[in-house]
């Protein structure tokens, strides 16, 4: 009984570890042993090299000249006969899919007008782990030390919802292993495709225009404050419109804390990004205007007014207004 309580801590201490959140909830939990098999691979397989792995049997020219040139790659120094990554880092040992294998017998085999197969399923079946185990495939090396800011994964909102460091580093797409800029937002709209309807609004953040990223906003790999940001928010949005930051002698209350009292981040159907269309923004915690103009402006003014026609510091001005208050006229 006690053996049984000491299991189930340790594989709860694993979960919470990788925070498996969605694997406690969505599937049955992998015995602990099972688990550890799926990442360390065949135990009884040996680690044969690159060169064995790829003169024998693989027909992966384009795979291997990908890996080669990338920054993963480029680790490998085989002359020094220490590779530090190589395809057995992520696919486990590979003897058991080589045996048998020999170059005569890919050369007979090719003969026949057939490719010669390892035993792909003595590999680690990457294909099928859970997406926080293979992420840990990548954290074995990646540490938060040697990535910094993997610091805050664990805890990421993509990392508790199933998303795996593949899902974006697509190892063996190319020799990049890092979306470039310009291809990020089609990344992200992968999985995120309500964002690519924000940003073709009519006022949105140039992020379409390739001069504002996704990644200038947020971290995909987590971080300190809410969804993924970098900052909070009034600092995220200062870094680039400094001119809003104050502080000012005259503030427009508290609001200025969160640029979202009324902006939206993305896009808006409003110009500026704003929440709401003026003068209803404004209506919905000032009430009309009092001032003495005729009657006329005064409706005109709370219909169909813009306020920042007359109150154009709306972010906070150091001038008073002629009543000697703060009233962002100028
Ligand atoms: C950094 C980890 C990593 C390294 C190193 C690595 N791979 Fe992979 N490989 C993966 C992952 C993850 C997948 C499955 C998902 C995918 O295709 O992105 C995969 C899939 C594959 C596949 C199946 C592709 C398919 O489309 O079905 C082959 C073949 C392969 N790798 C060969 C290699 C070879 C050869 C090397 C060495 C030159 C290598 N890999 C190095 C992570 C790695
Ligand atoms: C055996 C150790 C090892 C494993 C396993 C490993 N990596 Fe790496 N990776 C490295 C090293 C070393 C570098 C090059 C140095 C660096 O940029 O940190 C690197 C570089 C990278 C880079 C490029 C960094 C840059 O600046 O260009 C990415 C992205 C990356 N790895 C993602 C992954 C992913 C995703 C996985 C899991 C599928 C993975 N790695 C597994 C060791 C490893
Ligand atoms: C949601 C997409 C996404 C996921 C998931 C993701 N990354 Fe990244 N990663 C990126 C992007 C985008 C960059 C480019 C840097 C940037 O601008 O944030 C990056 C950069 C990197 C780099 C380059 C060094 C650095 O810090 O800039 C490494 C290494 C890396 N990622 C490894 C990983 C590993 C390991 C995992 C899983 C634990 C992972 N990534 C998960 C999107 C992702
Ligand atoms: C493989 C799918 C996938 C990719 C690719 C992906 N995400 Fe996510 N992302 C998710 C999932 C799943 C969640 C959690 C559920 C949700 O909130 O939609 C999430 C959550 C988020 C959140 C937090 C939402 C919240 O409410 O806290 C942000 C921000 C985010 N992603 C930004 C990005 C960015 C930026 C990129 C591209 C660099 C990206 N994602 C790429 C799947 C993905
Ligand atoms: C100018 C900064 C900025 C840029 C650029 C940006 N975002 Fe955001 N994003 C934010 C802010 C701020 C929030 C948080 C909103 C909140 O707290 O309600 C957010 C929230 C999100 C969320 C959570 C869901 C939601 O809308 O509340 C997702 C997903 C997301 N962003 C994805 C993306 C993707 C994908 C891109 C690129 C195509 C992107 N973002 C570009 C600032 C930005
Ligand atoms: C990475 C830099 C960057 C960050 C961070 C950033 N912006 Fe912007 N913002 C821009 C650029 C660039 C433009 C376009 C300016 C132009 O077209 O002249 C812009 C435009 C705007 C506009 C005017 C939109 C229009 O339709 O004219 C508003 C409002 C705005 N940003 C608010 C915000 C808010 C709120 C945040 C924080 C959530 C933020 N910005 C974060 C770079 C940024
Ligand atoms: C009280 C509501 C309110 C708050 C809070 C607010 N804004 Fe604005 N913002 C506006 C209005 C209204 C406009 C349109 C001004 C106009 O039409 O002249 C605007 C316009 C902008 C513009 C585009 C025009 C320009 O002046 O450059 C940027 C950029 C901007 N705001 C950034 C920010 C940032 C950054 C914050 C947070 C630090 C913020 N705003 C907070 C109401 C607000
Ligand atoms: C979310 C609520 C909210 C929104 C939206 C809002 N304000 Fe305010 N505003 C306030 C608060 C709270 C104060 C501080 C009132 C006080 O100090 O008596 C204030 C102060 C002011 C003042 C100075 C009044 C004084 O007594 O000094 C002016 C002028 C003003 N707002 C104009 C606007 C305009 C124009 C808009 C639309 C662009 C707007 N506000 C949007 C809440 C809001
Ligand atoms: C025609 C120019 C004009 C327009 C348009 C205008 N204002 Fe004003 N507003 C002023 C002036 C001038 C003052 C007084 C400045 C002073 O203190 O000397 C003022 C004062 C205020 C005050 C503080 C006085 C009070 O009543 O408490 C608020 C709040 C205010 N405006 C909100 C708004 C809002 C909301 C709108 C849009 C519906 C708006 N204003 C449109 C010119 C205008």
């Amino acid at each position: 009984m006690q053996y049984k309580g000491w299991i189930l801590g340790l594989i709860s201490a694993i979960l919470i570890f990788t925070g498996c959140e969605a694997l406690k909830a969505s599937r049955p939990v992998i015995p602990i042993n099972e688990y550890e098999r799926l990442i360390a691979g065949r135990i009884d397989a040996q680690y044969v090299g690159i060169d064995r792995c790829l003169s024998a049997c693989h027909s992966h020219d384009k795979i291997r000249r990908d890996f080669e040139a990338s920054t993963m790659g480029a680790q490998l120094s085989r002359k020094s006969g220490m590779p530090v990554v190589d395809c057995e880092s992520c696919h486990g040992p590979g003897s058991l899919a080589i045996e048998g294998i020999t170059p005569e017998k890919v050369e007979e085999d090719k003969n026949k007008g057939i490719e010669t197969k390892c035993n792909y399923e003595t590999l680690i079946d990457l294909k099928k782990l859970p997406p926080q185990a293979l992420s840990l495939i990548c954290l074995k090396c990646h540490t938060a030390n040697a990535t910094f800011n993997l610091h805050q994964w664990n805890s990421s909102q993509h990392a508790i919802n199933d998303v795996s460091c593949s899902d974006c580093h697509r190892i063996h797409a190319g020799p990049d292993l890092i979306v470039s800029p310009k291809e990020t937002a089609q990344m992200c709209y992968r999985c995120h495709s309500n964002i690519r309807a924000e940003f073709a609004l009519p006022s949105h953040h140039p992020v379409p225009e390739l001069r504002v990223f996704c990644t200038d906003c947020h971290n995909s790999h987590g971080d300190v404050p809410e969804k993924l940001l970098r900052k909070g928010v009034k600092e995220q949005c200062t870094q680039c419109h400094a001119d809003k930051e104050g502080p000012f002698v005259y503030e427009h209350a508290d609001l200025m804390d969160n640029c979202l009292n009324c902006h939206l981040q993305h896009g808006s159907v409003n110009n500026n990004l704003l929440q709401a269309r003026e003068p209803f923004l404004c209506l919905q915690c000032h009430e009309g205007h009092r001032l003495s103009p005729t009657s006329d402006m005064e409706r005109k003014v709370t219909l169909y007014g813009r306020c920042t026609d007359c109150h154009p510091r709306i972010h906070g001005t150091d001038i008073p207004s002629q009543s000697g208050k703060g009233r962002f006229v100028q």
